[in-house]
């Protein structure tokens, strides 16, 4: 079978995008609850400015852009190429509408069409590292399209279902295995992307890179992640209300915020807990790993448990030590959108849902490796002027797609963000 073309990739990863937001109706792309949580619509036009002005305005001769003030509107945060509307105020823009957002798609396809025809494959083009570029940072979109999809739905009164059915009510399983702990051997190790290592695709980001050899002591690691069961017990033994199990500012945030339980959590008048997903208010699965949870939560959790996070040192020198077999999460082309349980055949030998289901805390700052050197010019700002006061994640999520995940990924957000499919993996 012939391997794919550069033209045949580049509308795969577009059309993904637009299947996401397909089942929206137009009034659900424009709103912005949270600072974090951007509109579709943006989101849409966002990726799409980022090709035309990383490639189209560099790259195709005679290129015109699409609509001038489109780059005030869609840039994101790159200082090197000017004013934008403020972060805070993107969903405070109506017009255009989102047929036109969906006709300047089509614009720059076709465009990106005509760009991409002479070559085989996305290597062989002589923008071939910005090309990815702006198909992986559009597979990010699509992973805070989903999440930010699910925020704007839940802050509806109606609980809408993103999938628009009524009264579908999800299936849960009983229990999870219990965990085991698996032991890992302490020593020297090298971490940050390593080709030739086996990572899957050619593609890092430039955080990854300067991979480094670490030294840990041995120590353990819990074979799944932490599940809704047992987070239960956390918040029923009262952790929210105890300031033993809680860093300082994560215990101001429980008394500032009123937290009682993971974001989304909804107690019924029965005591039973039921939870916002893409199909609406559901019963919560025991057995399914806990989600949308805060660094401080997910540290509190760890400390109630008499365990604690790893450092992301730790987390990879796992990961490379299980892999292959903790790979079988779920990622969003399962159109889950939502964590599963480990099964209960799972050999509790291995390591499981390393990859997928949710980003795991890291105990580790979002700082720059030894080496790291940030690209010249505007996508210098890329990732690294982010390299401050961040926690890292690891692993990928059920939001994330497969081929857009790696164990040397490293993904950032600050300490009290929930709106992440954000979990918990133990070690002790
Ligand atoms: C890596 C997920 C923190 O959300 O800003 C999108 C991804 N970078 N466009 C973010 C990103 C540029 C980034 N995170
Ligand atoms: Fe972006």
């Amino acid at each position: 079978m012939a391997a794919i073309t550069a033209a045949e990739r580049y509308a795969a990863v577009r059309t993904q995008t637009e299947a996401l937001c397909r089942p929206l109706l137009p009034e659900d792309t424009v709103v912005q609850p949270i600072i974090d949580v951007s509109p579709p619509k943006w989101h849409l036009a966002h990726t799409t400015w980022f090709f035309e002005t990383f490639l189209l305005k560099e790259h195709l001769p005679g290129y015109r852009v699409y609509h001038p003030q489109y780059a005030y509107l869609f840039n994101s945060y790159y200082n090197s190429l000017g004013s934008r509307v403020n972060r805070a105020d993107r969903g405070t823009i109506s017009r255009p509408p989102l047929a036109d957002v969906y006709a300047y798609r089509a614009y720059v396809d076709e465009h990106m069409q005509q760009l991409l025809a002479p070559y085989r494959a996305v290597a062989d083009a002589p923008f071939a590292e910005v090309l990815e570029l702006g198909l992986q940072h559009e597979q990010q979109h699509q992973e805070l399209l989903v999440t930010d999809i699910k925020y704007i739905l839940s802050t509806n009164p109606l609980a809408p279902s993103y999938w628009g059915e009524q009264n579908v009510v999800v299936p849960t399983t009983a229990a999870a295995p219990a965990p085991a702990w698996l032991q890992v051997p302490g020593g020297l190790s090298t971490i940050g992307y390593q080709p030739e290592t086996g990572d899957p695709s050619g593609f890092c980001f430039d955080n990854e890179l300067g991979a480094h050899t670490v030294y840990v002591e041995p120590f353990q690691v819990q074979n799944r992640l932490v599940t809704n069961a047992e987070y239960l017990q956390f918040v029923e033994a009262g952790g929210y209300a105890d300031f033993r199990y809680w860093l300082g500012e994560g215990w101001d945030l429980v008394q500032q915020q009123g937290w009682q339980a993971p974001l989304y959590w909804v107690q019924q008048p029965d005591g039973s807990w039921h939870r916002f997903t893409h199909h609406g208010l559901q019963p919560l699965d025991p057995a399914a790993p806990v989600t949308h949870i805060s660094f401080y939560e997910a540290d509190a959790y760890a400390h109630w448990a008499g365990a604690r996070l790893p450092t992301e040192q730790e987390w990879e020198v796992a990961a490379r030590h299980f892999a292959p077999e903790g790979m079988a999460g779920q990622f969003l082309e399962s159109n889950r959108f939502d964590p599963a349980p480990v099964p209960a055949s799972a050999d509790p030998t291995q390591c499981h849902q390393l990859l997928g289901d949710c980003w795991e805390w890291t105990y580790s700052a979002y700082h720059p490796y030894p080496g790291y050197q940030k690209a010249p010019g505007a996508l210098g700002e890329y990732n690294g002027k982010f390299m401050i006061n961040q926690m890292v994640l690891r692993g990928g999520s059920c939001a994330t797609p497969l081929s857009h995940i790696r164990l040397s990924y490293r993904n950032f957000f600050h300490p009290d963000k929930r709106w992440q499919y954000t979990g918990i993996r133990l070690v002790k």
